[in-house]
């Protein structure tokens, strides 16, 4: 089974070819950052509209790339959800334009299930069951997975996702859009201990998340301390190391409640390198295994769409959603 996949949740233009046999054929991938930079942030509108005007030559390029024609393929897989209601619509109007046109089915398939996915593109791939960190801009949830569709949601955060804390700290320091990749660029340069945050609800029990007041914190640190270059990078690196333990600590307690020793890590944080070498060394500490998908597939991609559309129509969908959601609680997904 080959299948096109489409993503268009947020501000990138994300399209692969996944094969049952082959593996992943093709996948591209074009940033509207350049975009949305002067505006501070995404703009919904012009983001729809860069979606309009970069899809089909994407998808004509990456059939090319994956040398397969169009009666090659035998379904269409597409973002239905979460995250902007003008770009999902974009992304799924074209996908089920084309399935219709080249007669094969199209599923709509939830982002955070592609990102949770994205690591079994890997070698090695993690098996079920595990528990997955989902670190994003728009979520942070810690989620069991005992198989495709079958997700139990662990904790959440309450307030701001990790990215978008990592976004709003990037602001307060100076940092352009995107600020994560930026914050955790000045944290290198960062000494450690200059500044002390809280590591937000780690000290009562408990797997969910508030990254809010840990913004606020270093607002507050940023107002009463001079404003040099030195000084920022330590705020930096003084909120990364709140944010990655933070992270780590309910880490440990995810795995040590479920009795798993797979931990998964996807969505853009987990590009986030001391997160990544932290992780690694504290679960191996516990005798378990970290799976991360490489660097582009953390961010959002057309691969991780792709392969769960691939999953999804390998087992004949069950679910296959009519519109498109802007929100759309993962635990809601069943197996198919
Ligand atoms: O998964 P993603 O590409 O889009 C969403 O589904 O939201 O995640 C984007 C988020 C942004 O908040 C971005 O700042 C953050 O991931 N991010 C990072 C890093 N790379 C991307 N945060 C911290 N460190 C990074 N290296
Ligand atoms: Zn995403």
């Amino acid at each position: 089974m080959r299948v096109l996949g489409i993503e268009t949740s947020c501000d990138e233009t994300g399209v692969a070819v996944y094969d049952g046999r082959r593996g992943l054929l093709a996948h591209a991938l074009y940033s509207q950052v350049k975009l949305h930079t002067e505006y501070g942030g995404v703009v919904p509108e012009l983001a729809s509209r860069d979606h309009v005007r970069k899809l089909l030559p994407m998808i004509h390029a990456a059939l090319a790339e994956a040398k397969s024609r169009s009666e090659q393929l035998d379904g269409i897989a597409y973002t239905a959800g979460p995250g902007l209601l003008g770009a999902l619509l974009v992304g799924a109007c074209l996908a089920r334009a084309l399935a219709f046109a080249w007669r094969v089915p199209s599923i709509g398939i939830h982002h955070m299930e592609g990102h949770l996915l994205a690591p079994m593109l890997e070698t090695p791939a993690p098996a079920f069951p595990f528990v997955a960190l989902l670190v994003s801009g728009g979520h942070t949830l810690l989620v069991e997975v005992s198989g495709v569709g079958r997700y139990h949601t662990l904790g959440e955060s309450l307030d701001d996702a990790a990215g978008e804390a990592f976004d709003k700290v990037a602001k307060l320091l100076g940092l352009p859009y995107p600020g994560g990749p930026a914050l955790a660029k000045l944290a290198e340069q960062g000494t450690p201990g200059c500044f002390e945050f809280p590591r937000p609800m780690t000290d009562r029990p408990g797997l969910d998340f508030s990254f809010s007041g840990l913004k606020t914190a270093v607002l507050t640190a940023r107002k009463a301390a001079p404003d040099d270059f030195q000084t920022r990078a330590d705020l930096a690196r003084a909120f990364e190391d709140a944010a990655v333990d933070t992270l780590l600590i309910k880490c440990e307690r995810a795995l040590q409640q479920t009795g798993h020793r797979r931990l998964v890590v996807a969505g853009g944080v987990g590009a986030n390198k001391s997160l990544r070498a932290r992780l690694k060394e504290r679960v191996t500490q516990l005798g378990g295994e970290v799976f991360y998908p490489r660097l582009e597939f953390c961010t959002d991609n057309g691969a991780m769409i792709a392969y769960a559309g691939y999953l999804r129509l390998a087992r004949a969908a069950s679910s296959v959603p009519s519109a498109v959601a802007a929100r759309w609680p993962l635990d809601s997904l069943t197996a198919p």
